[in-house]
Order: structure tokens, then sequence, then C-alpha cells
């Protein structure tokens, strides 16, 4: 089957099923409540959706720690209602990709239940369980490798007396990609998804799947990643990917995969075009760190610099040789308005980070959400804090001895969380997520009275109105698919400008991230007054002043053609 390579045109919007829309009424997100915002959905300009989980899960990771492959989470609806979905995206011109999710499973998986059930099951060997050791007369885990998400990476099975590795929740074992056996069974899932009719997927940590033989002790990583360099990028990963990439090369699809600690260097092995290319693109996380070293939880301050280095070293790295996949908001993340941006000038900064990232190479994504400059949320004690991770990290800071009030203070910073809040789509109750009389799963934003979809639906210069221009205008200009990227001013600590450019025209974009005005020089053939403005967030585009200088108001970002 040719491939098209149709992903270099979209631009994706990402669903997380569980806050996106209620349809049927019980405060949960469904499929139902999809198939009400199709038409939303394609409004934006997106041409695609990627749904983060669908699949029958316990909810260890809501969604993330999968049950079923094959079937639909009763709460989000079953395949039936999903075929409508597939079918009305596709009527509308939307893509979908699925999320693939094969690190590992649900202990509720039927896989891990004869698993754990007896070490004769031929599903024992589709995880990876090791006899532990002895300390102090209690049985120790095989090794001193952390879990991400729930203290030590491995759990103790008495009546096997093993113990299975879980990188992540305690309820999501990891499966063993050394098997061939679980290796056909991804194969299965993915011809499963894709003869349905879905365009590609999304896979989850995929860069986490192949652990180094032996399962060493790691005794260089810092406590809470011990074990990452040794699962991380691991053996085999490239063989894996080989061997899924033959599945999808019989479909016209496409493959975007995460990849936690990934750099330029490292990815271009996986997405080079070419005969060794594995996936079509890689979400890094480099550029997520430009507020926190390592993971969110590690919080520094804001650095438009980092943010900045991050985005040309892929753009620079992979020109000409491989794709990227952009975004600034997931469901892992908080609001970026919050972070990177500021809610004092709410509106202005989310719009500028959209221009920061709409224009680069690469397929866009658009987080629920993001399109109408969403901010974080307040947690006042962490029992409203659903998520696993966030919770694991809050009584690790309580054992290290925070008091309570500090700990919250991080999580209230860090928590992946504030994305996960119900999408604010009116300023009736509940945000207009779920009925008025039903307690939504998990509590709106009290914000919603002022943010919402319908308030930015019409008033011209909303945040969603400016992402609708934003993505328009990408679509219609070919340089910004195809254009080299330079950037400009780098030692900038509050401006981001870049050019992109080819044989017809030049695009120049700018971001201020000060909330405050700035001055700043343009060089010989950038005179603003040139050029044609394309797209603004303030209503007039003040040119240079007598001295030569510009002067950018908080967050001004405007975007340019010569
Ligand atoms: C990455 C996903 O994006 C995140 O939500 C999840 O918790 C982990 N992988 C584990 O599946």
């Amino acid at each position: 089957m040719e491939r098209t390579r149709w992903y270099k045109d979209a631009v994706f919007y990402q669903i997380w099923p569980r806050s996106f829309k209620d349809g049927n009424g019980d405060g949960i997100g469904d499929l139902w409540g999809v198939l009400e915002k199709l038409d939303y959905i394609a409004s934006l300009g997106v041409t695609g959706i990627w749904f983060s989980p669908l699949y029958p899960s316990p909810n260890a990771d809501y969604g993330y720690d999968i049950a079923d492959y094959r079937s639909i989470n009763s709460e989000y609806g079953d395949l039936e209602v999903f075929k409508q979905v597939l079918d009305g995206a596709h009527e509308r011109g939307l893509k979908v990709i699925m999320d693939l999710v094969v690190n590992h499973t649900s202990v509720e998986h039927p896989w891990f239940k004869e698993s754990r059930a007896s070490k004769d099951s031929p599903y024992h060997d589709y995880y990876i369980w090791r006899k532990g050791t002895v300390k102090d007369g209690i049985p120790a885990p095989p090794n001193n490798w952390d879990s991400l998400f729930e203290g030590r990476a491995w759990e103790y099975e008495p009546a096997l007396d093993e113990w299975y590795l879980h990188i992540f929740a305690k309820g999501q074992p990891d499966l063993n990609m050394d098997n061939p056996a679980v290796r056909a069974e991804v194969e299965g899932i993915m011809h499963f998804w894709l003869d349905m009719g879905v365009d590609g997927f999304r896979e989850d940590v995929i860069t986490f799947i192949s652990k180094v033989e032996g399962l060493p002790n790691d005794y260089l990583m810092v406590p809470g990643a011990r074990g990452m360099r040794f699962y991380d990028n691991g053996p085999r990963l490239h063989e894996c990917l080989s061997q899924f990439r033959r599945v999808l090369d019989g479909y016209d699809c496409m493959a975007v995969g995460e990849a936690p600690m990934i750099t330029p260097h490292k990815a271009l092995p996986f997405i080079e075009e070419g005969p060794d290319q594995t996936l079509d693109m890689m979400f890094n996380f480099e550029h997520m760190g430009a507020d926190c070293l390592f993971t969110d939880f590690v919080p520094m301050p804001f650095s438009l610099r980092r943010y900045k280095d991050a985005l040309s070293r892929w753009q620079r790295e992979l020109d000409g040789r491989a794709w990227n996949a952009l975004y600034i908001e997931n469901h892992d993340h908080p609001r970026i308005a919050s972070r990177y941006g500021s809610e004092r000038y709410r509106e202005k900064s989310a719009m500028a980070l959209a221009v920061s990232y709409l224009f680069l190479k690469g397929t866009p994504f658009v987080y629920q959400g993001q399109e109408i400059g969403m901010v974080n949320t307040h947690f006042s004690s962490i029992d409203e804090v659903p998520d696993v991770s966030a919770r694991n990290q809050y009584r690790n800071r309580i054992a290290s001895g925070d008091s309570p009030e500090k700990a919250m203070a991080l999580i209230n910073r860090a928590a992946r969380d504030h994305a996960r809040t119900p999408v604010q789509w009116s300023a009736e109750p509940h945000a207009g997520f779920c009925p008025a009389d039903v307690d939504p799963w998990f509590a709106e934003n009290p914000n919603y009275p002022e943010i919402n979809v319908a308030r930015d639906e019409g008033d011209p210069d909303s945040v969603l109105n400016f992402y609708r221009k934003a993505i328009a205008l990408r679509r219609e200009l070919p340089v910004v698919r195809d254009g080299s990227y330079r950037e400009f001013k780098r030692a900038s600590d509050v401006h981001y400008f870049y050019v992109r450019e080819d044989e017809d025209e030049k695009l120049l974009v700018m971001c201020s991230f000060a909330d405050k005005q700035t001055l700043f020089r343009m060089p010989l053939g950038f005179e603003l007054e040139k050029g044609e403005l394309l797209l603004a967030n303030y209503a007039d585009a003040p040119g240079a002043r007598p001295d030569g200088f510009y002067a950018f108001r908080p967050y001004e970002c405007r975007v340019y053609r010569f």
C-alpha cells in the first residue's frame, strides 16, 4: 500500500474522553458527547482526532490501563457508537487515530489474570516476572528500580513467590515484548482497529517497551527514576517497531510515538524517512521542560530560552530528514497558559503560545480546551486530586518531610489533573459538560462562567476564533509545511521570532512572552511596515517608532508575509 504521508498536512485535536462531553447524562464524558461535538471539532479547521484510550479499563490510570484492547469502555459507549463517531469524523474530513498502549496492560486484563494464576500458563511469560531476594527475612524486589507512578517497580505475588514489573502504577504490569506471542498480539490489535477504518495510532511510551537483558540494578539514576536507563530506548526497540511498522505498511495510516526522554539524535533512527523508518514522528518532551527539571514535579522558573532552544533544535536537526510532532498541551501536563503564559494576560498569552508552535514545521496537535485558553484549577486537598501520579508525588513529599500545605502547593503547580477538568462548553451549570442535576466525575474549574466555548463563539477576538484563524492560515500557506526555519534573536528572554521561507515567500512569526511593553529592532529586509500582516492578537499593529525601535505590548504576537 502506498503511504501518502497525509499527516504532513494534518492538524489534530486530542480528546481525553472522560472530560470532553457527557452525552448520556451520567457525569462522565463519552462517545455520545463526541458525536454531539463533531461539527464543533470540524469548525476548528483541524483535520483529525486523536483519542486518548477509549477501551475498557478499571481506571488505575484513567484508561492507560487497558483490560480489553478490542472493545470500548461501557462508560464511553460501545463499538457501535464508536463506529458512528468514526464515520461521522470521516464524513467531515477528519482522520481518527487511537491510543495504542502496549508497554503495559491493566491487572484486570485476562492475559494478566492468567499470567498471575500459574507459572505454567502460556500467559505467564506475557509479563515480566522475576524471583525476588530476601532482606531481613522478608521478600524484597528483584532489583532497585522505581516505578514512575507508585513506589517500587515491583509487586509481589505470594502464590507464585514472584514479582511482576510495573514501570507505571501497580495496576499497569509491563508486557514482555521479548515474547514473540506478545508482539503477535500487538499486531493483531493494530489490524483490528486499522481494518475497522481508523487512520493510525499514537503509541504510548513506546520507547519503554524493550528492557535490558538481566534487568540490572541502577546505581546511577536519581531516586524516583531508578531503572529508566535500562528500559528507555532499549536493545530490541527498533526490532519491535520494525515488526509493527510492517503492519502499518498495509494501510495508508500514520503512527506517532510518545517518547519521554528522546532527543533528535536518539529519535532519528526511528523517524528518519527511508527504509528503516519505524514511526512517522515522535512526541518529544524537551520543550515541555522550560519550567521544570526532568518532570513537572521538579519546578523551575519558566525560561523562554529553554523553550525556544528545544523547539529550534528539533526544527533544525530533523530538517529534510524527518517530521516533527508539535504540541504544547496534552492530558499529562498542566495548562500551558498557566505554565508558560500568564493568567493575568490569559487570552493574549494563549494566543502567543498558539502562534509560537502552530507555524513550525510538523504536525500540530491541539488538546481539548486549549483552543479556548483554559487554565489551571485549584485543589484544596489531595482528596480532590484523582490522578495516581499526583497522589504518589504527594505521598513522597509528605514522607520526605514536607508539610501538607507545601506538598499541595507543588500539586497545584504540577498536577496533570489541571488538564483533565471538564471542557468548559458554556456558562450553564457544570460548564455545560453534563446535566445540571448530575455531579461530574471531576469538578469543573470554577472559572467556567468567564472561560467557555459559548462565550468565545460570540466574540470575534476570542482565543477560540484566534485558533481557527491560525489553523486556517497554517493550512493555506505551503511555506508552513515545507519552508525552511530560522530563529531570530536567539538570546532574547522575552521574544520568540522565527522565519519560515521557501522560493515564493517568507513568513515572519513573532511572539512576545513579556507581561509588559518590550522594545526591539528588526534587521534590514524585515521592516514590519513592508510586510503583509496575516495574523495578530491586538487590533492595531503600530510600526517603528521614530528612534527605529518597535514596541510590543504584553504577549503580543504577529505573523507577517514578506
Ligand atoms: C503516557 C500517557 O500519556 C500517560 O497519561 C500515562 O499515564 C502513561 N503513558 C502510562 O501509560
